[in-house]
């Protein structure tokens, strides 16, 4: 059977932007500058962005443009069979990350009932307790794993090109449009002074924390790790520029996170709500207070969390993609059952994640720090030392030739290797003195 492509070069964009477009541009994002320094953090996060998150993309797009295949078949067919393992943790992150990225999904959902209804008016923090582990949970998890499952069926083309070509557009006209609503409100003077106003002296001073909360960011919101480029990748033809494909991509994710930065920290600043209490539950007790405070309140609070929920679609695709991909590649599965099957595995991982919040925070920290950041580095790794000629003579591909294309491996082989690389360290040493392994040094 013939293996599926893309219908169009802007579908596979698309399908990129939709995938690194999601929780962690709207969720993630604004939580992380308000952990680490306000607008501090968003000059290296832009930094970050440019210098590692680009040059990583291409990582993942000539293993995958190359291979033709999906993150663990990839190694096979570039002869390096050896090396599979490493395709193997990405496919593993993957289960991981949907089966509790679809239970914040459902509480996404969930709210954009109880804004609806202003249920949680007044209780924000009772109202996150109470939804989000329990019954309820498991079942908004299972809706929206449905309809991941659902999308993913129909295939490349007539599934998730259609459906990220309606959604992507829908999320940055939704955007722009609370971003203009924040202009009205109280908090936007602040609000923008505080995310925007460059602030150089705590980037100097902090600069060891929150480089590698830039870089962990930079690779969560590129969905860079655990071979999800590879496996857009792999649906591409040979007539396409990854360079350029790569630029864009990067712009329109970081349009988008900057775009709901503008909107709530205004938000926050109007309730005097102080950014940066971090935390899952955090965000959406913060800012579900702020809707029962501000102007219009209620159908503001619909149009986010539905923005979110789509953005969250598009992403719970690209994660969903990859697993299925490995059982049509290797296994010879039909479309349908291995989704179906992958859907029922992914629900059932799912499920503690969704009645404990120990477990749920458990699952969140060892994918985002420990093996995103290992997936990375081991990918990075590989292309820079074990198939550099092959990698370069993919880039080049579709392109009429430049010195940039050199330059990239060279990159990839310094500034990409030692930052991704010091992440891990850093992560690691995090989660060592986390769990009492080592002291804290003073
Ligand atoms: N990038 C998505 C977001 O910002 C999440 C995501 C989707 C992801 N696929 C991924 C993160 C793969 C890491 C790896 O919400």
């Amino acid at each position: 059977m013939e293996r599926e492509t893309w219908a169009t070069r802007i579908g596979f964009i698309l399908a990129a932007v939709g995938s690194a477009v999601g929780l962690g541009n709207i969720w993630r994002f604004p939580f992380q500058v308000g952990q680490n320094g306000g607008s501090a953090f968003l000059i290296m996060y832009l930094a970050c962005v440019l210098l590692i998150g680009i040059p990583a993309i291409l990582v993942e797009f000539v293993i995958g443009r190359r291979s033709q295949r999906n993150p663990i078949g990839a190694f096979h067919a570039l002869g390096k069979s050896r090396f599979r393992a490493i395709g193997a943790v990405c496919v593993v992150t993957g289960f991981v990350i949907l089966s509790y990225y679809t239970v914040v999904a459902g509480w996404v959902l969930r709210y954009i009932g109880g804004s609806a209804t202003g249920a949680y008016f007044g209780s924000e923090e009772a109202y996150f307790l109470e939804i989000a582990t329990g019954y309820d949970a498991v079942v908004l998890h299972a809706v929206f794993l449905a309809v991941t499952v659902g999308i993913v069926m129909l295939g490349i083309k007539r599934g998730i090109e259609l459906a990220v070509k309606a959604m992507v557009p829908a999320i940055a006209l939704l955007l722009a449009g609370l971003a203009v609503y924040a202009l009205t409100l109280d908090g936007v003077v602040d609000g923008y002074r505080y995310y925007l106003s460059p602030d150089f002296a705590t980037l100097a001073a902090e600069w060891t924390t929150i480089l590698p909360a830039a870089v962990g960011q930079a690779l969560f919101t590129l969905s860079l790790g655990m071979g999800v480029m590879i496996t857009y990748a792999s649906y591409v033809g040979e007539d396409q520029s990854l360079l350029v494909d790569s630029g864009s991509i990067a712009l329109l994710d970081t349009v988008i996170a900057f775009l709901s930065g503008l909107i709530l920290f205004p938000i926050l600043f109007t309730i005097d709500a102080t950014p940066g209490d971090g935390g899952a539950g955090e965000f959406f007790i913060g800012v579900g207070g702020a809707f029962a405070d501000i102007p219009l309140g209620t159908i503001v609070g619909v149009v986010f969390f539905v923005t979110l929920a789509v953005a969250a679609l598009s992403s719970a695709i690209s994660i969903l993609e990859v697993i299925v991909s490995y059982f049509i590649d290797e296994f010879g599965f039909d479309r349908r059952v291995a989704t179906f099957g992958v859907g029922v595995i992914v629900f059932v991982a799912g499920i503690p994640a969704a009645l404990d919040m120990g477990t749920f925070e458990v699952y969140d920290q060892v994918t985002g720090e420990l093996l995103l950041p290992l997936g990375m580095f081991l990918l990075v790794l590989f292309v820079a030392w074990v198939v550099p000629e092959e990698s370069l003579d993919e880039l080049l591909k579709g392109r009429s030739g430049s010195n940039l294309d050199v330059f990239w491996l060279w990159w990839v082989r310094t500034v990409v290797t030692v930052a991704v690389g010091l992440t891990l360290v850093l992560s690691v040493y995090g989660f060592a003195v986390e769990f009492g392994l080592l002291a804290e040094s003073a």
